[in-house]
């Protein structure tokens, strides 16, 4: 079975990185999804946050990651994956996330799966972590080592 893990990964987290490892030990396939939205400003370019999502998973050759822009459910139906997966932090992640589920369901038939995250991620999410690193606060126990060198140069 073939799963896409879609988002922003603007930057990647630890919360990120711990659920598509957890997919990619269920799945046979897991394909990151990059999303590309020109009316969002983000902190890292569509390059950059595949190639922090590139570098970390380089050794994991279940995992694939590629960019997208419109539908999730057309990039989806174009990659052949069988279902969505969403980690899920909170109670605050799921109106949210049921909203969208039940929207690509509508759509295009497309299930979506719920991984929950690890507790100790239950409190991380990329905007936190950039908004506490451009305060100068310490931001290493919450994203891989190659996105805290990044987060250095900007
Ligand atoms: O990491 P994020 O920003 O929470 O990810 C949100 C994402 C990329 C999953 C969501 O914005 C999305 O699916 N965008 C693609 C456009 C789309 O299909 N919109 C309708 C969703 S029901």
């Amino acid at each position: 079975m073939k799963v896409l893990v879609p988002g922003s990964f603007d930057p990647p987290t630890n919360g990120h990185i711990d659920v598509i490892t957890r997919c990619s030990k269920v799945f046979d396939e897991v394909l990151v999804g990059v999303i590309i939205n020109p009316t969002k400003d983000s902190l890292f370019s569509k390059e950059n946050r595949s190639e922090m999502l590139e570098e970390i998973f380089q050794d994991n050759k279940k995992i694939t990651i590629k960019s997208f822009e419109g539908l999730l459910v057309d990039f989806a139906k174009k990659n052949s994956v069988n279902a969505i997966v969403k980690g899920l932090r909170a109670m605050t992640d799921f109106d949210y996330e049921l909203q969208m589920a039940q929207m690509n369901f509508n759509l295009a038939d497309f299930e979506t799966i719920f991984i929950p995250s690890s507790p100790e991620y239950g409190y991380v999410s990329s905007s936190l972590v950039k908004e506490i690193h451009s305060y100068g606060g310490d931001v290493k126990e919450l994203v891989p080592h190659n996105v805290l060198e990044r987060l250095k140069n900007v």
